[in-house]
């Protein structure tokens, strides 16, 4: 090529719940079947969906302005419905409602469209997406704030002040609350002291509240529209969990106290325009969506789910518990269970027995330039003994090694067997 077609900072590009599938699919071919724990999908775990909400969208298709596009801000009796359900009029409007397709794009474009020297601090660890894509528009590492794993994950508010205070480069902070891939609520007074914080160092904020609505003990979470005061600041939510139709590729921002900043208005404008370009986001999920929610079986369809998913939160730290170097950090809601390992006590280098040749050839060569972070090395030898896919925390921006697993599984049995084999895997692991 006349010049070089890479840019600065693609190194950056990286997203370990799906490239750890790659691995996992070679492992599969040479003949070792996977449990899949990789992927937040919940239809891809097996969850089905019920027939009144395949009916509610058979009725759409029927309908012909479900295949015309939308305005640009997306469909806007959907957003009329989600200014007065969803968000707060006193400090946004159906102008400050913007859909994408899926929170993906939308992560990409509110990175993308800042300048590079503009940084927007994010949670250690913290959803993939936001990481890369903030890294990738500065073409540096990302610049993070940790969560204490070891105290229900909370936010350390001190670490994030001291950062922002010193960095003036940071504009923005993200939080993600509920948190992947923890499933942690943070309680109100983290919030309300992350907002004093963004205040007082004119930054805006960033909330991906995706989960919102995944928590099991609903009176635990605090939504930024209600604590976020004058504060210019975005909200993330999104139809690819509660509903959960993460095919359908379709998420919103809700922009708060817009007026408040004329460079912040600027700012969304240009977010704006980045739409536009592609026209608009995809009709049909939203046209849906208002009456999915409002369905007479919604409700109870989502208090079945999360029933399961804290039956399965209950039963992997079970499993867990006797286990001296797994520590499952309890979640409050989402799909997830985040565990740490012991760091004191890993092992330098160790190989799980695998039973098939080609997987340990497989293996042995994928490792042997001893470059893995330990814990993905763990992750590839699960896979490789005990044929379970898991996401090493590294991949999730995080300095602590450990695992991310789901509560998704549908088959009580496999489920706990699941869990099992990743006990027996990684106890093999740390007797080295
Ligand atoms: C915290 C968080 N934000 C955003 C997304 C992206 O969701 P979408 O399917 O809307 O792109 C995910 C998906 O797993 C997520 O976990």
């Amino acid at each position: 090529m006349r010049q070089n077609l890479i840019k600065k900072g693609d190194e950056h590009l990286r997203y370990e719940i799906r490239e750890i599938v790659e691995i996992a699919n070679e492992i599969v071919k040479r003949g070792v079947p996977m449990i899949w724990e990789n992927i937040g999908d919940p239809v891809a775990k097996g969850e089905s969906l019920p027939t009144w909400m395949k009916a509610v969208v058979e009725h759409a298709v029927r309908e012909d302005r479900t295949y015309a596009y939308t305005a640009t801000k997306g469909d806007l009796e959907t957003r009329r419905f989600i200014l007065e359900h969803y968000s707060d009029p006193r400090i946004c409007t159906t102008e400050d409602i913007i859909f994408f397709n899926g929170l993906g794009d939308a992560i990409n474009k509110i990175f993308a469209n800042l300048p590079a020297t503009a940084r927007v601090i994010g949670p250690n660890p913290t959803y993939p997406s936001h990481a890369t894509a903030e890294a990738m528009h500065h073409g540096g590492h990302h610049i993070t704030y940790p969560l204490k794993l070891d105290d229900g994950g909370r936010i350390d508010l001190d670490i994030l002040e001291r950062t922002v205070a010193g960095d003036d480069q940071i504009v923005g902070i993200l939080v993600i609350n509920p948190n992947n891939p923890l499933g942690v609520v943070h309680p109100r007074e983290d919030l309300e002291a992350v907002v004093r914080i963004a205040r007082e160092h004119q930054c805006f904020l960033v909330f991906d509240e995706i989960y919102q609505h995944l928590v099991f003990d609903p009176s635990k979470i605090v939504r930024l529209a209600e604590i976020v005061g004058d504060v210019p600041s975005i909200s993330m939510k999104g139809v690819s969990k509660e509903i959960p139709w993460p095919g359908s590729r379709c998420g919103w921002i809700e922009v708060y106290n817009a007026q408040h900043d004329a460079n912040f208005l600027d700012y969304i404008n240009t977010i704006v325009v980045s739409k536009m370009l592609e026209v608009c986001s995809t009709t049909l999920p939203q046209i849906v969506f208002p009456k999915l929610v409002t369905h007479p079986e919604f409700r109870g369809f989502l208090q079945r789910r999360l029933d399961k998913y804290r039956r399965r939160a209950d039963q992997a730290i079970e499993i867990f518990g006797p286990c001296e170097v797994i520590h499952p950090v309890p979640p409050d809601g989402v799909f997830y269970l985040t565990a740490t390992f012991d760091s004191a006590r890993f092992p330098n280098h160790q190989s799980l027995p695998s039973q098939n040749q080609e997987v340990r050839a497989f293996l042995d060569a994928l490792e042997a330039k001893n470059t893995l972070r330990r814990d993905k090395l763990f992750a590839y030898e699960l896979m490789g003994s005990e044929g379970v896919c898991v996401v090493p925390l590294s991949g999730f921006a995080s300095p602590h090694d450990g695992f991310r697993m789901t509560l998704l599984e549908e088959d009580e049995a496999l489920y706990l067997d699941t869990c099992r084999r990743i006990r027996r895997g990684a106890e093999a692991f740390f007797r080295a």
